[in-house]
């Protein structure tokens, strides 16, 4: 069995840090990224800059990695940003809505049934243009401003995204208050629609479940996940969130189990230690806190 890893830190990971990260020192921590093993990263997002000033140079970063022979994802809400990005080369975009209507609101400014209308003309230009669209659906386990939401809207919602050509449908646990058997039981529902080799899990660690989720659902037969490296990342627009689920631990629990990831963890550490300090704090993936405290023990005589 193989679990495709989409590297998330330089786009969730960064878009909701006070300290901004410039264009040059966003490209160093792709490259390192890159470098590391992770094939599949999401670069940057062309949103409004009011909304995510983190993420203005998209284009910049975009153009600054594309040479490089990886898969590079960027956002975007509208045909607005389709433009920006194909202006600048983009291969993959990722188009984003929720499965509840207070979160798309805040997020977005529109209704879930908007939002798909402004993704049909995004869909067909990328057709035209050959650009491989993945489609995200937010809240798929709660949502900060309605509590519970139940598995069969996340499923139409994802089924909507699926039927409109996405290739892949990443299911955001956007403030990770998820547990095992709602996983499970949110995914079932899904895979009734979208066949579980389409799905991927981005699980955000708020509660300390995101591992403990992401083992459930490759019991479902999921085998992409989202993750960021150092545990970066929330979304301005979802009170309370926290980062993404971390790659070290990710990739520490697949090695584990004796699934190959093709990521080299010590580059992956150097890449987590350079933007945390970079953003002047600690990582909060439990593995890279673990490897940076071996590394700092005097060696025993
Ligand atoms: P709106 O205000 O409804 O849009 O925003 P509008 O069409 O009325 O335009 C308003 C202004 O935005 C105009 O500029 C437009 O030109 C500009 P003004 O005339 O005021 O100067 N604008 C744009 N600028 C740049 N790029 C664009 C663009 N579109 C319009 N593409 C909009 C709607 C979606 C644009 C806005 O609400 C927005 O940008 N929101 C940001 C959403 C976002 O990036 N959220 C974080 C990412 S999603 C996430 O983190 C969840 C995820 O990780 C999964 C999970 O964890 O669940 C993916
Ligand atoms: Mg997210």
């Amino acid at each position: 069995m193989s679990v495709r890893i989409i590297e998330m830190g330089a786009r969730d990971g960064l878009q909701n840090e006070r300290t901004p990260v410039s264009v040059e020192n966003r490209i160093v921590f792709i490259k390192r990224l890159f470098d590391a093993g992770l094939a599949t990263i999401e670069v940057g997002a062309f949103v409004s800059p009011k909304a995510i000033p983190q993420m203005v140079g998209s284009d910049a970063v975009l153009h600054g990695v594309k040479h490089l022979p990886g898969e590079f994802h960027v956002l975007v809400p509208n045909e607005k940003g389709y433009e920006a990005a194909r202006a600048c080369g983009a291969k993959v975009v990722s188009i984003f809505t929720a499965a509840s209507e207070g979160f798309t609101r805040a997020n977005i400014n529109c209704s879930i049934a908007e939002s798909i209308e402004r993704f049909r003309p995004v869909m067909a230009r990328a057709k035209a243009d050959g650009v491989r669209v993945r489609g995200y659906v937010s809240t798929v386990l709660g949502c900060p401003f309605e509590g519970e939401v139940k598995p069969k809207v996340v499923a139409a919602v994802a089924k909507t995204l699926w039927d409109l050509g996405c290739y892949e449908i990443s299911l955001g646990d956007t403030i990770g208050v998820g547990t095992p058997t709602k996983a499970k039981a949110m995914l079932r529902a899904v895979g009734d629609h979208v066949p579980m080799a389409k799905l991927a899990m981005h699980f955000h660690d708020t509660y300390g479940q995101a591992l403990a989720n992401l083992y459930a659902g490759i019991e479902e037969g999921v085998h992409v996940i989202d993750s960021a490296a150092g545990g970066l990342g929330g979304c301005p627009f979802a009170p309370g969130a926290t980062g993404n689920v971390a790659t070290e631990d990710v990739v520490y629990m697949l090695e584990g189990m004796g699934i190959k990831t093709g990521v080299d963890m010590e580059k992956l550490l150097v890449a987590t230690n350079e933007i945390t300090a970079l953003i002047g704090r600690t990582p909060v993936s439990r593995v890279a806190t673990a490897l940076n405290a071996k590394a700092r023990r005097p060696a025993q005589s």
